[in-house]
């Protein structure tokens, strides 16, 4: 059984995709909702359309690695997701959830605004972690402009919703991070990882970057991120008791979703895969994590949630 429940709604399993990879256009999007994934998220929406950084903007790395992007949240405004929104027939299985990232405090506003009046059953996760545009520093690092940010947000909301974090790297963060989400009652989860910010990737022949925008840096993901994920997930896990944790960074296999939900994720996201294989990859994944559940003799994923052992 790899269903899971997150903010108070059912997922027939854990997987769906990270947002931003395969849920820009419609068309996308209704790859997913037939693929074997559990859920879907859309594309952080901004307040306008935005046509993002120019390209190559996404790359693979060599060795499967990972991948690094510099997109430069490339969306289609989130009237285009609201109006998807407001026609998504709610009686699939799949739960939808909408993803939102105002380049300000009042484009949030406005854009959870139109949510709320619309009053549909899909779930809010506001990213506070989006490292690709430049100028707009990500709020997922000024703690204080997220606590602010929240403030405001939560009671507009009212609803159980979501936020999705940037990884962090002391201890000393995850306790002021978890401190400030745990003061809103409604802030149901959070999504760690976002992209490792502002990696570099370079070619050894051409001695040149492998992206054009920001000099080449950009966002790293996939399998080189994995640790930095399964720390994130357990910090999180082990600091809002009453909250919830999805998981994403570094998925390629059914062992690293194992990993993460063991290292406490309740849903697990999967982006660089999904980019590089595609939306069949949800039925291997899942056929690969129940193989591990029926070796360990786990009927349920809440057998093994948050249960990693220490020494
Ligand atoms: C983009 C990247 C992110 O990591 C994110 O959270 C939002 C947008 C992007 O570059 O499009």
């Amino acid at each position: 059984d790899l269903s899971t429940t997150v903010a108070g709604v059912h997922l027939d399993n854990v997987f769906f995709n990270a947002s931003g990879v395969w849920c820009q256009h419609e068309e996308e999007l209704k790859a997913l909702l037939e693929s074997g994934s559990g859920s879907l998220i859309t594309k952080s929406a901004t307040f306008e359309h935005r046509e993002g950084n120019p390209s190559p903007r996404y790359l693979p790395l060599p060795g499967g690695v990972g991948s690094i992007n510099s997109m430069g949240l490339p969306n289609e405004g989130y009237e285009y997701y609201l109006n998807y929104a407001k026609q998504f027939d709610y009686t699939q299985a799949k739960p939808l959830f909408i993803s939102l990232s105002g380049l300000s405090l009042a484009d949030n506003v406005k854009m959870v605004t139109a949510f709320v009046e619309a009053d549909l059953p899909c779930i809010l996760e506001v990213n506070f972690s989006c490292p690709n545009v430049p100028g707009k520093p990500q709020l997922g690092y000024d703690i204080d402009a997220m606590d602010a940010a929240l403030a405001t947000l939560a009671p507009l909301i009212k609803k159980p919703f979501g936020i999705k974090l940037p990884p962090y790297f002391d201890i000393a963060h995850f306790d002021q991070v978890a401190a400030v989400v745990n003061k809103y009652d409604n802030l149901a989860y959070v999504t760690c990882i976002n992209s490792v910010g502002n990696g570099l990737a370079i070619d050894l022949d051409t001695e040149t970057a492998l992206i054009k925008p920001k000099d080449g840096f950009g966002g790293l993901g996939g399998l080189m991120v994995l640790q930095t994920a399964l720390a994130n997930v357990n910090a999180f896990y082990r600091r809002l008791p009453n909250k919830q944790v999805i998981g994403v960074g570094g998925v390629v296999s059914g062992k690293e979703a194992f990993l993460h939900i063991l290292a406490g994720a309740s849903a697990v996201q999967i982006g660089t895969q999904l980019k590089e294989e595609g939306p069949a990859m949800f039925d291997r994944i899942k056929k690969e994590l129940q193989e591990i559940m029926e070796k360990k003799g786990y009927k349920s994923v809440n057998d093994f949630r948050g249960k990693v052992k220490t020494l």
